[in-house]
């Protein structure tokens, strides 16, 4: 019984099965990371960790976040070159833990895509409603709030859902292109804002550095360990790649690293120019411009953001339903949710259903309030992921690796400590959250998928 619950996906289990379309090479791989990367985090969560957690001193917030997830590309690397099936953690850790701690895994990337995605549409929306403000007409608050946040509904989050599922409906050549236009437009815009930003730096800002001493520093990389969200997308589409064996890694270790060295410039910038108290606004990067008297450039950033947060939902959106796709294909959840259309090759039901209910989530719910459950499920799919990689080296020494994780087993070990030491520094109701939708996933686990699972009809 206790083994049935940890019975292992075979690791050519798959083929033969419905497939996709290969696509994407490591140029996409790469971009497809920092299109997944570079959103909310920096353009919206950067102002309040600095005024409230970390000060000046954020930037050294994004180098402790930045560094869990060094450490675990390095391992996410390693196990999307050896196991080149779309999933991602869920994947993995099914065919190295198991099959429960695979469906936990899979239940609560469901919940982290979704509740990432609803929170990064609203401040997409946010950010609309500032640019349409700085020409002077100004968005209904009742039509751009949900209820208990002021309003009626959240109107625009509501339709950017469903018009960036709708794109990723008909497939992924038009979904990845559009992707590479959007990250150039918002890698431009963060290069502006660099440039502007390095003119209007005031030292006297920098003090004190460290306002609320190292503990801030900690608790800010917990909250801000959002902003890095997303590198792991990349190897939910390592059935797409052309090959996945040497690209996907390398598009998961490029994308890091560009976003890490941007997000440090950046925020070093941010409290240079501006003193960490004034940043508690929605849109510091922009705000910041506009208070140097750089109106223009606050305006490009707006748009850059706006279409940075589109190519983050791009991303978010394609990784949560590879994942409902691959765990529908393993029996953990109806057969439905892995039928791909035979014109547009791509999963069409459970892409535009789960844009419906995300959609309905962002219009109707301050879904933003509980953006660290994003936080929560990745750094637990972070520690399995690596706990998984270690066993998989006992398990399968044999395995073909054309990537190799190096200094293991310490790169796991040191990457489940700092994902474990993060979680610490997250909140009381997050941990509630999070034990709610684990208990709802236990028991669809027991009443219907153990039961269904593609390996359980095998025994
Ligand atoms: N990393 C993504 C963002 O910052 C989720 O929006």
């Amino acid at each position: 019984m206790v083994r049935k619950l940890f019975r292992r996906r075979h690791l050519s289990h798959g083929e033969g099965q419905e497939s996709l379309h290969r696509a994407l090479g490591v140029l996409d791989l790469t971009l497809l990371g920092i299109g997944a990367v570079i959103g909310a985090g920096i353009f919206v969560l950067t102002g309040v960790a600095a005024a409230t957690q970390a000060g000046p001193g954020l930037f050294l917030s994004f180098i402790v976040a930045g560094a869990a997830c060094a450490l675990t590309a390095l391992i996410y690397a390693e196990l999307s070159s050896s196991i080149p099936f779309a999933g991602s953690a869920y994947t993995y850790t099914y065919a190295s833990l198991g099959e429960l701690p695979a469906w936990l895994i899979g239940w609560v990337l469901i919940l982290e895509y979704g509740v990432a995605s609803a929170a990064v549409s609203i401040g997409w929306s946010g950010y609309l409603g500032n640019l349409f403000g700085s020409t002077g007409f100004y968005l209904p608050a009742e039509l751009t709030h949900a209820p208990g946040d002021g309003g009626v509904m959240n109107l625009p989050a509501a339709l950017i859902i469903l018009a960036v599922s709708t794109v990723l409906a008909l497939g992924i050549r038009q979904g990845s292109r559009l992707n590479s236009g959007i990250v150039a437009i918002k890698l431009s815009v963060l290069a502006l804002f660099i440039i502007v930003a390095v003119g209007h730096v005031n030292p006297a800002n920098w003090h004190p550095f460290l306002p609320f001493g190292w503990s801030g520093v900690m608790a800010g990389a917990a909250y801000i360990f959002f902003a890095y969200i997303g590198f792991d997308a990349v190897s939910t589409a390592a059935e797409e790649a052309k090959n996945p064996q040497r690209d996907v890694p390398r598009g998961i270790l490029y994308s890091l690293g560009v976003c890490t060295i941007l997000y440090m410039v950046v925020s070093l910038l941010l409290t240079g120019v501006l003193s960490y108290t004034r940043l508690n606004v929605p849109d510091p990067v922009a705000f910041a411009m506009t208070s140097v008297g750089a109106v223009n450039v606050a305006r490009l950033i707006s748009i850059g953001a706006i279409a940075g947060l589109t190519s983050v939902l791009l991303v978010l959106l394609y990784g949560q339903s590879r994942i409902f796709f691959s765990m529908s294909r393993d029996g953990m959840l109806p057969e439905l949710f892995s039928r791909v259309h035979p014109r547009f090759r791509s999963p069409v039901v459970v892409t535009l259903a789960t844009g419906i209910i995300i959609a309905c989530v962002a219009a109707f719910t301050p879904i933003q309030r509980v953006a660290e459950l994003v936080n929560m499920g990745t750094l637990s799919a972070f520690t399995l992921v690596a706990l998984g990689a270690l066993v998989m080296r006992r398990t399968h020494p044999d395995l073909q690796r054309p990537f190799r994780a190096p200094f293991m087993p310490w790169t796991s070990v040191l990457a489940m400590a700092f994902c474990l030491f993060l979680i610490a520094h997250l909140s009381r109701v997050t941990f509630v959250g999070f034990g709610i939708w684990t208990v709802i996933g236990l028991v669809i686990y027991f009443a219907y998928s153990r039961h269904r699972s593609v390996m359980a009809k095998a025994e």
